[in-house]
């Protein structure tokens, strides 16, 4: 917010691109319904700009981003575009159904890109920034430019890519450390030289795209700020290609936190970040690392004697910031069997959702099940089967009935029924433990053989009989996809992480690859 406190400092713009560089993580494809609750997610948090996808890659990404583009109501919102006019006119298509749009358009500037992938010259890498730069600004005021590897890139080229951008009319001019090489110092050297070496910088604003393949994600964007960047590229959870993206809840709480050193602020309200968090790990699949900074489970937990001790005496002796500022809420006890629907209404409302009544009605059905298995039914569990129910919208290939059959040293049998587009299908298979009879009587129902690339369970509160939530990522045809499921009994989550897992594995990116089922 921008309050007195702000008022001698500078103002930065997020800029996430979760739903685009983030989702372009292997294994963290989202569905549209996802992407529209990650998007409000953000912008109700008060992100600037929301980079929506890169409409020419598929029909399925055109539609998210046009679809994110009507919804959102304050942030600007943005397509990704090649150097190619059918990309940008794409782009453009997708955007122009946003209150603000955003083309954002980028190409490779660094020797070895240039060198290897693009096969140009330094000059036709000029000349195609000065057209495809106009071509998006006769479709948009808002036009990004980004130098894709500019880290790498040596400085008096980057200056004329830059420079040509400018003049044929981009607004935002992004350097991106596209593959986490750069360091602090190096960063802030090339954004000053660049900001003070370029006529008419100021006629653009700068901005920082930093991947975390060295760790220095977070560290690199505030360098680049320290500079004169204006604006930060970062996604929810740092989700990103390889190492991932910068950090968005390091970078706000950074600048929130430390605003005595870094005099920026952002206009992102801190005390969402915990459920952003929340909601983009389960439309993404990826669980957060326990000691992640800021959102992590165990970022505000104080295990030792001597910081107990402290905390207990002032809670500053050891925290910097309070967990209350993200968001995160001590964890209540929220509601048991005999609670209604208004009074879960009320309690999904507090943990900010709001369903359709199709959504409410099975979110019910559920919560009334588990209240039957579960004597204490914490916020906690809520999210993780509202996150679960959204996430299965749309499977085609669901639960009906498991049967395991399991002894020592002996036999383990899986009895499953499914349903394959609304017809029920018994099989029996059998497997060297309870898991994998589990998924081997899935695969032969489905007539699909993924590889299992990860498999993982872990407890979503505390105590025995706290439900498991179970992640599953398998891979098949090149293409990965990741699957997770919250029950109070371990290996029926298991089953319908596995199952979300491969209903997303056999969707093409963005539309429904047709007969791949047998059944
Ligand atoms: O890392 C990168 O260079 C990118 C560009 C497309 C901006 O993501
Ligand atoms: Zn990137």
């Amino acid at each position: 917010m921008s309050t007195s406190a702000n008022s001698n400092k500078e103002r930065v713009f997020i800029f996430d691109t979760t739903l685009r560089d983030g989702e372009q993580s292997p294994g963290a494809t989202m569905t549209l319904e996802e992407k529209l609750q990650v998007a409000d997610a953000l912008d109700e948090m008060g992100v600037d700009i929301i980079e929506a996808g890169f409409p020419i890659a598929s029909v399925g990404d055109f539609e998210a981003v046009v679809a994110v583009a009507k919804q959102v109501k304050n942030a600007t919102v943005a397509g990704l575009a090649r150097a190619i006019s059918a990309d940008i006119d794409r782009a453009g298509e997708a955007v122009r159904h946003a209150k603000k749009g955003r083309i954002h358009t980028f190409v490779s500037t660094s020797p070895i890109h240039l060198a290897h992938q693009m096969k140009k010259t330094e000059d036709e890498v000029i000349e195609i920034i000065a057209r495809t730069v106009t071509q998006a600004r006769n479709l948009i005021d808002d036009v990004e430019w980004s130098g894709m590897d500019a880290t790498r890139t040596p400085i008096d080229f980057l200056k004329r890519c830059v420079e040509t951008a400018i003049k044929a009319g981009a607004t935002t001019i992004n350097l991106p450390d596209t593959v986490g090489y750069a360091v602090p110092e190096e960063h802030f050297r090339m954004f000053k030289s660049i900001i003070e070496g370029v006529p008419d910088a100021d006629k653009a604003i700068f901005s920082v795209h930093c991947h975390d393949d060295l760790g220095l994600a977070v560290a690199n964007s505030l360098a680049g700020v320290a500079a004169g960047a204006r604006q930060i590229e970062c996604t929810i959870n740092g989700l990103g290609e390889r190492a991932g993206n910068a950090a968005l809840e390091e970078v706000v709480m950074a600048l929130r936190t430390r605003g005595d050193a870094m005099p920026f602020y952002t206009e992102v309200e801190s005390t969402h970040l915990a459920r952003a968090s929340k909601i983009v790990s389960a439309a993404s699949n990826f669980p957060v690392q326990y000691n992640k900074a800021i959102v992590g489970k165990n970022a505000f937990a104080h295990e030792s004697g001597i910081h107990q001790d402290g905390m207990l005496k002032n809670a500053e002796t050891y925290e910097i910031m309070t967990p209350a500022s993200v968001g995160i809420k001590e964890t209540t006890l929220v509601m048991g069997k005999h609670s209604g629907r208004a009074a879960f209404k009320d309690k999904l409302k507090e943990l900010g959702y709001e369903l359709g009544d199709n959504a409410f009605q099975e979110a019910f059905v559920r919560f009334k099940d588990l209240a039957d298995r579960k004597k204490h039914v914490y916020d906690a569990d809520i999210v993780a089967l509202v996150d679960d129910e959204v996430g299965s919208v749309g499977d085609r290939i669901r639960l009906v009935d498991m049967e395991v059959v399991s002894k020592t040293g002996g036999v383990h049998k899986c009895n499953l029924v499914v349903t394959i587009d609304g017809a029920e299908k018994a099989v029996s298979y059998e497997g060297t433990g309870s898991v994998d009879a589990i998924f081997n009587a899935i695969k032969a129902a489905s007539e699909q053989d993924p590889h299992l690339v990860l498999y993982a369970v872990d407890g979503v509160t505390g105590g025995t009989d706290a439900q498991a939530s179970a992640h599953v990522r398998l891979e098949m045809n090149g293409r990965i996809a990741s699957g997770n499921a919250a029950e109070p009994d371990t290996l029926v989550a298991s089953a319908r992480a596995y199952l979300n897992a491969l209903n997303r594995v056999m969707i093409e990116r963005g539309a429904a690859a047709q007969g791949a089922l047998a059944g």
